[in-house]
């Protein structure tokens, strides 16, 4: 065996903790050789991590420590392993197995998973970042949120190792119930309320104790693709119902829907509030054909002057309405902590999806949120962001209205962290090459035709203002405003 003695790598601290089976009861010590051997040239032993003792890695197979002592020193002839005096044996300076033992892949998803698109991931990069979507976790209160995560920790605290509740923790259901009754007119109690991984969750929860595959489903167009795309690839028959000015059109709605999903509050993307007439026709629409709705109520919680209308939640009288509310916005969106206020005919069946879904949401995260609403700090930075997110929709609505005024038409909107704005004389295609040129120029920004769900797209821009700082927005705005001359919008088609 090779001897060094000092350390390679720049890993030393970790021993690997590799799996070998022995099989081959004649040449055991060349067995376990050969395993870490493919380990190491198929790289899940990388070079620098620190083999388990030979007396240890004995123990474990139950052989003699001489047995391990000799694949070692085979791997160590072969430089695949070096023995530093004092510190162990290290995986060596090795490069991949040219022809890594590749499987072939025999088992294939069903095609409607194949296909389903994953987000990108480089949201830290763009200089000016008006993607919609995303709350602003530099003004989140990180430090007091540091400190109700570690009391999670203590050893009395609810975080240590026993297995939480499906419906979640009981004093963040209850906190919940009473912050949608205060702050929304929602009447529940903590027993309404099941706590889940944000409202994907809540609305994968809520469709599969209601419906089979095959049956149909509806939600607004434009919409929310990630739940477009959850309904359709979990199996059900999934329409796209056109919008107004007054939200979804409910005379439109498929004949045989079973459950429709709607954004009252504040449409996404377009923005608008769907207004009270037609929150009225949709509880009508549903008590007819005995369906189910969910409201999804996100960005509620910023509204920026105007009489808020009631949450269909609210108007129904029959228990047709599940509601559904989200942390992403209002707290961090890393955090993945949602909630449903669920009519008692679902609760039962709701809390079962979920112990089979996931068991339960992470306990000391619901802990240290209970404590977090529950201590006022939740309510205090939702004001302070209604104010900041406020200014900016302002901001962007008043450069849009004047500097773009020949380029884009604002869809007037009072509420949530992004803008939506029609391009009347621009095509799809121009949009999306103004996205492009703008990416290549630092601002990120979204095409409304990314929201387009079933049906025909629009040309427009949707320009989130989570993620940018208010003094950034100007600047952000004056360079898309140049790719937009840039492709020369006006007269084109539409
Ligand atoms: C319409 C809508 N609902 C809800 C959410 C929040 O979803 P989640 O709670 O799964 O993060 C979003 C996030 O962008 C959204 O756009």
């Amino acid at each position: 065996m090779t001897i060094q003695t000092r350390p390679i790598g720049r890993r030393l601290a970790s021993v690997a903790d590799v799996h070998v089976n022995l099989t081959d009861h004649y040449d055991l010590s060349g067995e376990i050789y050969r395993q870490l051997r493919s380990a190491i040239l198929e790289l899940r032993l990388r070079p620098g991590d620190r083999l388990p003792p030979t007396r240890e890695l004995a123990r474990r197979l139950g052989v003699s420590r001489t047995t391990t002592s000799v694949a070692y020193d085979r791997l160590s002839s072969e430089g695949l392993a070096v023995a530093v005096r004092g510190a162990g044996t290290f995986v060596g300076q090795v490069g991949a197995m040219p022809s890594g033992r590749r499987v072939p892949a025999a088992v294939r998803p069903l095609p409607e998973w194949e296909s389903v698109p994953t987000p990108s991931f480089n949201w830290a990069k763009a200089e000016f970042d008006f993607r919609p979507g995303m709350p602003d976790a530099r003004l989140f209160p990180l430090r007091t949120w540091r400190r109700l995560m570690a009391a999670q920790f203590q050893p009395t605290a609810v975080g240590r190792g026993v297995n939480g509740d499906p419906a979640g923790c009981a004093p963040l259901r209850a906190a919940i119930a009473h912050h949608v009754g205060l702050a929304r007119g929602v009447r529940c109690g903590a027993d309404d309320i099941l706590v889940t991984n944000g409202t994907q969750q809540a609305i994968d929860l809520v469709s599969r104790v209601l419906l089979r595959p095959g049956d149909q489903v509806a939600l607004e167009d434009p919409g929310y693709g990630p739940v477009f795309m959850l309904l359709r690839a979990v199996g059900y028959k999934v329409n796209g119902v056109p919008v107004d000015s007054e939200g979804l059109i409910v005379d439109e709605i498929p004949a045989g829907t079973r459950l429709v999903y709607v954004t009252p509050a504040h449409q996404l993307p377009l923005g608008m509030t769907m207004s009270l007439r037609r929150r009225l026709a949709l509880l009508d629409w549903a008590s007819r054909n005995d369906a189910a709705i969910i409201e999804d109520d996100y960005d509620s919680e910023f509204r920026f002057g105007g009489r808020p209308i009631e949450p269909l939640h609210q108007l129904d009288d029959s228990g047709r309405v599940i509601y559904v509310g989200s942390f992403s916005k209002t707290t961090l969106a890393t955090l993945r902590l949602g909630f449903i206020v669920a009519p008692s005919s679902l609760v039962r069946a709701l809390h079962g999806a979920k112990f089979l879904a996931d068991w339960h949401s992470p306990v000391p995260l619901q802990g240290a949120l209970a404590e977090f609403i529950a201590a006022g700090h939740f309510a205090r930075h939702v004001r302070r962001m209604r104010l900041v997110y406020e200014a900016r929709h302002e901001l962007i609505g008043d450069i849009l209205r004047h500097r773009f005024s020949s380029q884009l038409e604002v869809i007037p909107s009072a509420a949530g962290l992004h803008i939506c704005a029609t391009a009347p004389t621009a095509s799809v295609d121009q949009i999306a090459e103004v996205v492009r040129r703008a990416a290549g120029m630092g601002v990120a920004c979204h095409p409304l035709a990314l929201f387009r769900l079933t049906r025909a797209r629009s040309a427009g821009l949707v320009l989130g203002y989570g993620a940018i700082p208010t003094d950034r927005i100007e600047a952000g705005l004056e360079r898309l405003h140049r790719c937009l001359i840039g492709v020369s919008v006006s007269g084109a088609p539409r």
